[in-house]
């Protein structure tokens, strides 16, 4: 009897919860009906909407900081090298004979770019984070002066001009360039330069500033996107031309060629518009070097060979002599040297025809490429002594400054800043990141596309449908983390199934990345968190911005018409990372597309990730709903006026 009851209670119990299930289930439904003004999505888990906070994202919590070495400057007399170490929030100084660090200072913002006057006195840190110039005095490194400068500048350079000193900044997420004069210290100009300004070098005469910009402008969709050198008067602050860089993108540093006139501005050749499944014919992309040869003339000529890829170049320098450049290979891990003679004859003897072709052809790199020497994980910058006979690269992802003898082409050995962080998984997963061996031949890494885990602002086609078919727009991995599932189409449920077997499937063409590997690539990408988002939560917002709030979480127009639920922005973008994780169709299917419904992407950074929409038809946040506004199915904006469409833009852009 007792064994009988108890089989009773257990019976009812699990009917009662079944029952709780049943009911709760129902509940739900209805419940996500309700809230999301659709029928059709059935069981959807309460986290898409619920139990949401930016605290508790991967992204935001304390991670590893290490000696990660950016920005190199060697003292005029050759004595001392300072490196940047913006993850420490430090400036590290080496003896450049002993190979030994000397001095360790604080220097508040991220500390990314150097740049020392010409006595050696005075050395210049733009500090990406803080948005600013800091001025330090090399006797004692105490900081003497700092200036306010445009978004996140990664670059800086001294020029002697016949109307002073002057400082020039590439300010990469403003777009745009401060001119600054030195005594007294003070902006005298800020231009608009490309998309992404990223390496600044001035002509021996400081008569020209060139800026060389990271990424492609948004083109009109279909066509091929071209990034920007944009060359600038100093001393005015005046833009003296804008050079295209054709297909071109990643051009992380730039430099002057003493007595030629030239400058040198090493890219990726990018062919987007191509299926992705000509990897293995090399044609997604590849490395080259634009020249140029005053004015108007500039080549585009290959830096790789037909069976080895030197992917993700980053700086570049030229020896006092002109006779030498050398360009970093930030995936490849390696150093190409550039014979400057030899370049010189061959651009002599070309036709036009020829030059304009140039960058395809991969046998003519061996006309000039005189050698590759091999460096540590990640070499990103790059700095010569004065008498050209060291070079020194950072290599940043092993936490040290690799010393080279330019004359034996031989390492002398190495500048130890930090202990490599192996034990960071984090750091790990950053090197699988930057690392092209994972391709085919090395042909690119994950950075070649994603540059600092975001954008590269291109659409690839990467189904071998056709040319043109299904082309989808890059997404940024800042803030990606918790924001599954992945794709514009939402058919990634993990980062490890998008990182994994996809990527391999259709990117690399190689063995997929090691599941430890990919552990630690995870790792790293949940760990990038949306730009500046700590700094924006803190912002009141303007008047403008708080109308395009109100129009953001809008219930009813105006005119006291209710908007739909399924067509409030706040609906599917929720806050706080303004999606619910979603798949919703909101009119923007094309006859190549297969289906309409993509995924809600998120808001957080969205400013900076232009184009927009899953097929980058849309070069501005305008555009969505000017010239691609889909009869209301994107939201309600058929009642906005051109002010309230600016309200609303201003908002997104606090995101
Ligand atoms: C599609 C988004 C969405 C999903 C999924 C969702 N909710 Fe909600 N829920 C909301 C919204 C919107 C509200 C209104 C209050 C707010 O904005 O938080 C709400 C409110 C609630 C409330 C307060 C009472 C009410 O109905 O207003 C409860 C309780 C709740 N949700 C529980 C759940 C549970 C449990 C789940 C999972 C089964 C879930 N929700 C899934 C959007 C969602
Ligand atoms: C050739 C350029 C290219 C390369 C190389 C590349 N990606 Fe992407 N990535 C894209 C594009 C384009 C998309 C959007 C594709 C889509 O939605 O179907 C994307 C999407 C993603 C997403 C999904 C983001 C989201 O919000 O849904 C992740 C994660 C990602 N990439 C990580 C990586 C990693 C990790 C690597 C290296 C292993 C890598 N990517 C290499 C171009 C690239
Ligand atoms: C029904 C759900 C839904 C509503 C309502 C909605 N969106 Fe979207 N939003 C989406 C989807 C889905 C996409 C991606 C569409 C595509 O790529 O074709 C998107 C794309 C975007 C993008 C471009 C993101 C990118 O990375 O390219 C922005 C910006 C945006 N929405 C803002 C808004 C605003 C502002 C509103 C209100 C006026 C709004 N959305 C209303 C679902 C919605």
């Amino acid at each position: 009897m007792k064994r009988r009851g108890y089989i009773a209670l257990m019976l009812a119990a699990l009917m009662g919860s079944a029952g709780l299930g049943v009911g709760g289930y129902f509940w739900s439904v209805g419940h996500v009906r309700r809230w999301t003004g659709r029928p059709e999505l059935g069981y959807v888990g309460c986290n898409h909407c619920h139990f949401v906070s930016l605290e508790k994202m991967p992204w935001s919590h304390p991670r590893p900081r290490h000696a990660a070495p950016a920005g190199l400057a060697v003292t005029p007399d050759g004595t001392r090298l300072f490196v940047a170490l913006d993850d420490r929030d430090e400036l590290a100084e080496a003896d450049t004979a002993t190979r030994k660090i000397t001095r360790r200072v604080a220097v508040a913002g991220g500390p990314f770019g150097l740049a020392l006057d010409p006595t050696g006195e005075r050395l210049y840190v733009v500090c990406r984070d803080a948005d600013r110039v800091a001025v330090l005095d090399t006797r004692d490194l105490r900081e003497l002066d700092s200036i306010e400068v445009g978004t996140a500048p990664v670059s800086i350079a001294f020029g002697r001009t016949p109307a002073g000193d002057r400082l020039v900044v590439a300010n990469s997420m403003s777009d745009n360039v401060s001119v600054l004069s030195v005594a007294p210290l003070e902006e005298l100009a800020r231009r608009e330069a490309g998309r992404e300004p990223y390496a600044v070098a001035l002509a021996a005469d400081a008569s020209v500033a060139y800026v060389a910009n990271r990424l492609a402008i948004p083109a009109d969709y279909l066509s091929r996107p071209d990034a920007e050198l944009t060359l600038i008067d100093p001393a005015g602050g005046r833009i003296l031309a804008r050079h295209p860089l054709i297909s071109a993108h990643l051009s992380e540093g730039v430099a002057v060629v003493p007595h030629r006139g030239w400058a040198l501005t090493p890219l990726i050749q990018v062919r987007n518009l191509v299926p992705i499944t000509q990897v293995v014919q090399g044609w997604v992309m590849s490395t080259g070097l634009a020249v140029s040869q005053g004015r108007d003339a500039v080549t585009q000529v290959p830096l790789d060979e037909a069976n080895a890829f030197f992917a993700d170049p980053a700086a570049i320098v030229v020896d006092p002599a002109g006779q030498r450049a050398y360009v970093v290979s930030a995936g490849s891990d390696a150093v190409s040297v550039v014979d400057l003679d030899k370049l010189g004859h061959w651009l002599a003897h070309a036709d036009a025809a020829t030059r304009q072709d140039a960058i395809h052809d991969l046998s003519l790199a061996a006309e000039y490429v005189v050698a590759r020497i091999p460096t540590g994980r990640n070499p990103r910058h790059a700095a010569l002594s004065p008498d050209g006979r060291a070079l020194f690269v950072s290599e940043r992802l092993e936490d040290r400054v690799l010393v080279v003898d330019t004359a034996s082409l031989q390492p002398l050995g190495h500048i130890v800043l930090g202990d490599g962080g192996a034990a960071d998984p984090i750091r790990r997963g950053e090197r699988v990141f930057t690392k092209a061996a994972h391709t085919f031949q090395n042909q690119f890494s994950c950075r070649s596309c994603h540059p600092d885990g975001h954008v590269d602002g291109l659409s690839y086609d990467f189904d071998g449908d056709g040319i043109g078919d299904n082309l989808l727009d890059n997404r940024t991995l800042q803030g990606v983390g918790k924001t599954e599932p992945f794709k514009w189409i939402g058919k990634n449920p993990s980062l490890e199934v998008q990182c994994g077997p996809r990527f391999a499937r259709v990117l690399m063409r190689t063995d997929p990345i090691p599941p430890a590997d990919l552990k630690d690539l995870t790792a790293y990408l949940e760990s990038l968190p949306p730009p500046r988002w700590e700094r924006k939560q803190q912002l009141e917002l303007t008047p403008a911005q708080e109308r395009g709030r109100r129009l953001f979480f809008a219930t009813v127009t105006p005119a006291g018409q209710p908007i739909p639920r399924d067509r409030q922005c706040h609906t599917c973008h929720r806050p706080p990372l303004f999606t619910n994780r979603l798949l919703s169709s909101v009119g923007t299917k094309a006859p190549t597309d297969a289906t309409d419904q993509f995924d809600a992407p998120h808001l957080l950074g969205i400013a900076h990730s232009a184009p927009y929409l899953h097929d980058g038809r849309a070069k501005t946040l305008e555009e969505l709903w000017t010239i691609y506004q889909t009869n209301d199915l994107h939201g309600v904006s058929s009642y906005w006026s051109k002010h309230m469409l600016n309200d609303l833009i201003e908002y997104l852009k606090t995101l």
